[in-house]
């Protein structure tokens, strides 16, 4: 099911005869968190369905540049051929596809747009929308099929030489952009050898991860999940970017996901050299210290959202959790909650509704049942789009329903 990793997908540390370097003790990946064996977030099964398994949830640092990786990577035909995640499509979301949009315009005129990783052609729609020529490339048979039901050109398949060459054959992109995608791949020298394929010296390839960083800073400790095979910066592209046919020209940060930065690349025979992204690094923290402190607080706040949740069940309330991300399948199985803690999660996602928890038998029902059961608590797992939620469940919560936070701190609303 996962193969161990051991070295940096990044600047190549201990990988056996990797630019001069022996792994030893001294120049091997260094483990920074650990949330023990833990399924996989996605895997949204009904309760006699075969479930995926169990594989280890465990961080390791690059000494050097700084990125962190899981210490295993799950088969992608496990993780990905059905593959339950689907771009949201909240006013969040679009409002996030128009900041892209509108950086990207900056930058070129061109109007031909790949899109890696285009799940159900949420974006692709966008942009097709706004006078551009798109294809998409995705793993998941599902998604791919749904994207091209809407006229939304779709490859199905892992962005490899073979897709990228199909891509590519109908004319070279002058955008290139790969949302969240990047941080679940293992081989990151494939993959850029294959945004050389799908490439043109102007192309603007556009690389949105969710920023180490920022996870680091606020406790994100619900976006480490197995699909997540790295935890990006912006010193680890770089150390990526030194021996390939690309430069990083601009950094974008967004508020999407918990915080996100936009990397955009151009190729090296580019006439367009950018500007310096160097001040970006100043400020980054993103070493072993930042990793033991977030490790702490991760502990701390398990802690308080395990002692809640029993202590209103102690007491007789009901508690429900709202919005099935993987977030959510982090937090419920590092809580160790069952239906008996948590009644039910709310998700607006379709294919996810009668579906378990993964790991759990708390059953994912649809957001009505908030107005139908009024529980006394609803643990928001959807954080990242708080103030939405807040918004559109006025009225369960002027019926007594309180929205519970468990990040930053736990707070009660
Ligand atoms: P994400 O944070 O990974 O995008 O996942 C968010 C999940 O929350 C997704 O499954 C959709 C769900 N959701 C709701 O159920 N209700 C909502 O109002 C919002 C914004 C998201």
């Amino acid at each position: 099911m996962y193969q161990p990793h051991t070295h940096c997908r990044a600047c190549g540390l201990g990988k056996p005869g990797a630019q001069g370097i022996k792994a030893n003790a001294t120049n091997s990946l260094i483990p920074v968190f650990d949330l023990g064996i833990q399924p996989l977030a996605n895997d949204f099964c009904g309760p006699y369905e075969e479930r995926a398994g169990y594989a280890p949830l465990k961080v390791l640092l690059c000494p050097r540049c700084k990125l962190a990786q899981l210490s295993v990577v799950v088969r992608p035909e496990i993780l990905y051929a059905k593959y339950s995640y689907v771009t949201s499509n909240s006013d969040t979301m679009v409002k996030h596809f128009d900041a892209l949009d509108k950086v990207i315009r900056e930058e070129t005129d061109g109007r031909r747009l790949l899109e890696i990783g285009s799940n159900d052609g949420r974006m692709l729609a966008f942009f097709q929308s706004r006078n551009m020529v798109v294809c998409g490339i995705d793993p998941a048979d599902n998604l791919a099929a749904v994207a091209r039901s809407q006229g939304l050109r779709t490859i199905t398949g892992l962005f490899d030489p073979h897709t990228a060459s199909i891509a590519a054959a109908e004319g070279l992109p002058d955008v290139v952009l790969a949302r969240h995608v990047f941080c679940h791949v293992d081989d990151w020298k494939a993959f850029i050898n294959c945004l050389s394929l799908v490439s043109h010296p102007e192309t603007v390839i556009g690389i949105e991860v969710p920023h180490a960083h920022d996870m680091l800073e606020r406790g994100e400790f619900d976006t480490i999940y197995h699909e997540h095979t790295s935890y990006l910066s912006i010193r680890s592209m770089q150390a990526l970017l030194e021996d390939s046919p690309f430069r990083m020209f601009r950094v974008e940060h967004f508020p999407i996901h918990g915080g996100a930065i936009l990397l955009l690349l151009r190729r090296k025979d580019s006439n367009n050299v950018g500007c310096s992204i160097e001040h970006h690094l100043e400020s980054e923290q993103v070493d072993e210290s930042a990793w033991k402190s977030f490790s702490l607080r991760a502990r701390e706040n398990i802690s308080s959202l395990k002692e809640f949740v029993s202590t209103q069940r102690a007491n007789g309330k009901s508690v429900c959790g709202f919005g099935a991300s993987a977030k959510s399948t982090v937090w419920v199985n590092a809580c160790g909650f069952s239906r008996k803690d948590l009644l039910f999660i709310t998700d607006t996602t379709l294919h996810k509704q009668w579906k378990l928890s993964p790991g759990t038998d708390i059953p994912i029902v649809d957001e009505g049942a908030i107005l139908r059961e009024l529980p006394d608590y609803a643990v928001c797992f959807a954080w990242n789009f708080r103030n939405e939620i807040l918004e559109k469940n006025a009225l369960a919560r002027s019926k007594g329903v309180k929205f519970v936070f468990p990040i930053p701190e736990l707070e009660i609303v």
